[in-house]
């Protein structure tokens, strides 16, 4: 674990994120297999969560990179409506029961927004980053 703790990886600068705008989507490997993350501003802080809804395990987004509703006060599941909260992945609305959305740490550092590998969720291959 000490050595996925040392792993920092820079995803996108800190202005690509703008407030209620696109979040950054990239490729792990969660449990060694290939999976989608993203990341988006929400509040003036850098979220992070796997691109997975909590009803069904598909992708979140409803355009790449579009995952709050219309008034930009939720992140929203594109095929059934589910609701979550951008702060905490709560589950707040619609199928996704009690869960929230898996979690992944970032941290906004000079001018760049950094992610944190852990053991479950892991860097792709560059042969499999897209
Ligand atoms: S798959 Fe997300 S709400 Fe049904």
């Amino acid at each position: 674990m000490a050595e996925d703790e040392a792993v920092v990886l820079p995803l996108c600068a800190s202005a690509a994120l703008e407030e209620g705008g696109a979040a950054h989507v990239w490729d792990v490997l969660e449990h060694g297999r290939p999976a989608r993350a993203f990341a988006l501003r929400f509040d003036g802080v850098v979220r992070a969560y796997m691109n997975r809804c909590l009803h069904v395990p598909v992708e979140l987004d409803w355009q790449p990179g579009q995952f709050l509703d219309s008034d930009k006060r939720f992140i929203i599941c594109s095929i059934h409506g589910a609701t979550y909260e951008p702060e905490d992945g709560r589950c707040v609305g619609g199928p996704c029961g009690r869960g929230r959305l898996t979690p992944l740490a970032v941290k906004e550092q000079g001018g760049l927004v950094h992610w944190y590998p852990s053991a479950d969720v892991r860097p792709a291959p560059p042969a499999l980053a897209g």
